[in-house]
C-alpha cells in the first residue's frame, strides 16, 4: 500500500489531487489532509463532490504527524510557505511532491530575482523538475519533485519539439497564453471577483510574469544554450484551462505536414501529449479535468512562422494530475494509472 498525505488539501490544486487519488486503481490510501482554516472539519463539507468517497477530517499541519502516516507527501502550498516545510519533510525521510515554485529554478539567484529570498537553497539541487516528458528518469529516483507551473507546462510542451529539431529559432519566441481564473487559487481578490472577470478579457504581467524563467530554464536545457522568451498571459472568463499560442521563427522552409511529423515523432511514446491532425486546433474543453495536453501546429509560410498551440487544464496537467503522474513514476506504478480520463466536454 502507498500512503499519501496532502498538505493544503483545502486549496484548488490540493482538492483536485484528492478527487483524482480517491479513484486511483492501485492500493493508494490518503491518510492525511491538512488545512489551517478547516482543521477538524470533514473534507466533504468543503468539497461535497467527495462525499461517500473520502471520510477524512482536515488536520492542522504538523510535519511529524503527516510524515508518520505517509510514504509520499504532496505540498499544495503557496510559494514561500512551501520552502518553510519542505526541509522538515525532507529531514523526516518522506518523498515530497511540491506544487510551488520554490524548487523549480536551479539558479537560486534567479529565484531571488523573480520571487523573494530563498530560505532553503540547500535542497534546490535535490529537486527534479516534474515534467515527465523531459525528466522521467530523474523523477524515478528523486525524493523531491518540483511540479512545474501551469503556464510553463503548456508552453514547454508546445515549443520543445520545434527547438529540439532545430527547425525554429531560439530567439524571438513569443508566447501568448489565456488562462482560467482558478490559476489564482481559492482566495477571493478584486482580480478574481466575478463582476470583474465575467464577460471580460485582460492581459497581465506583460513580459514580466514569474513563470518566464522556468520556461527559459527548461527550453534552454533542451537546446544547451540560454534563451529568452516574451510571455504574455491573459485571464479569460473561464474557471479552468489554458490555451497557449507560441510564435516561432522558422529557420528553414517546412510545411505544416512536415512540422507535424516532427511533433508526432517527439511525442509518439508520451501517453498524455496528443498531437492533433493537420487542420485541427486544440481547445480547452477537450482537456478539461484531464491530464492530457493537446497540441496543434500550423506553418504560416507568408510570415515564416510556426504557430504552435497547446491546451491543458491548469488544475490537472498544469498541477494535480501531473503531480499524480510523478507519483506513479516514483511508486513504480503504470504511469497512466488513474489518469486516462478524457476531458469533460459539454
Ligand atoms: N491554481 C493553479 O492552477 C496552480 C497550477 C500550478 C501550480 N499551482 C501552485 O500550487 C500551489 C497551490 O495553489 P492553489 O491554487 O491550490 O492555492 P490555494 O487554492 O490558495 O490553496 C492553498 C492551500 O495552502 C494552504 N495554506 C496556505 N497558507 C498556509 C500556511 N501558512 N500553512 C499551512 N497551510 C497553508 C491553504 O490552507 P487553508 O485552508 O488553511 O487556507 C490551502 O489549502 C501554489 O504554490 C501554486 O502556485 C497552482
Amino acid at each position: 500500500m502507498l500512503n499519501v498525505g496532502i498538505v493544503g488539501a483545502s486549496g484548488y490544486t490540493g482538492s483536485e489531487l484528492v478527487r483524482l487519488l480517491v479513484t486511483h486503481p492501485e492500493d493508494v490510501k490518503i491518510t492525511c489532509i491538512t488545512s489551517e482554516s478547516y482543521a477538524g472539519q470533514p473534507i466533504s463539507k468543503l468539497h461535497p463532490n467527495l462525499r461517500g468517497l473520502l471520510d477524512l477530517n482536515f488536520e492542522n499541519l504538523n510535519p511529524e504527524k503527516v510524515a508518520e502516516k505517509s510514504d509520499i507527501v504532496f505540498l499544495a502550498l503557496p510559494h514561500k510557505t512551501s520552502m518553510a516545510y519542505v526541509p522538515k519533510f525532507f529531514g523526516l525521510g518522506v518523498k515530497i511532491i511540491d506544487f510551488s515554485a520554490d524548487y523549480r529554478l536551479k539558479d537560486v539567484k534567479l529565484y531571488e530575482k523573480w520571487y523573494q529570498e530563498h530560505t532553503n537553497p540547500e535542497l534546490i539541487s535535490h529537486a527534479v523538475y516534474g515534467l515527465p516528458e523531459i525528466h522521467r528518469e530523474e523523477i524515478k529516483l528523486t525524493s523531491l519533485v518540483a511540479v512545474p507551473g501551469c503556464y510553463p507546462t503548456g508552453a514547454i510542451l508546445a515549443i520543445l519539439p520545434a527547438l529540439k529539431s532545430d527547425v525554429a529559432d531560439s530567439e524571438g519566441i513569443i508566447i501568448d497564453s489565456k488562462s482560467g481564473i482558478s490559476g489564482a487559487g481559492k482566495s477571493p481578490t478584486e482580480v478574481t471577483h466575478f463582476p470583474n472577470r465575467y464577460d471580460n478579457f485582460v492581459a497581465y504581467n506583460v513580459g514580466s510574469h514569474r513563470h518566464i524563467p522556468e520556461i527559459e530554464q527548461e527550453l534552454g536545457n533542451v537546446i544547451g544554450k540560454k534563451l529568452t522568451v516574451c510571455f504574455v498571459p491573459h485571464l479569460v472568463p473561464m474557471c479552468r484551462g489554458i490555451l497557449t499560442t507560441a510564435y516561432l521563427k522558422l529557420k528553414k522552409n517546412i510545411s505544416t505536414k512536415e512540422l507535424l511529423s516532427i511533433y508526432a515523432e517527439q511525442y509518439k511514446n508520451e501517453p498524455f501529449v496528443v498531437v492533433l491532425d493537420e487542420g485541427e486546433l486544440p481547445q480547452t474543453q477537450s482537456v478539461r479535468g484531464s491530464n492530457f495536453c493537446h497540441i496543434g501546429v500550423k506553418v504560416v509560410e507568408r510570415n515564416n512562422l510556426a504557430i504552435v498551440m497547446s491546451a491543458i487544464d491548469n488544475l490537472t496537467k498544469g498541477a494535480s494530475s501531473q503531480a499524480m503522474q510523478c507519483m506513479n513514476i516514483i511508486a513504480g506504478f503504470d504511469e497512466t494509472a488513474g489518469l486516462l480520463t478524457p476531458g469533460l466536454m459539454p
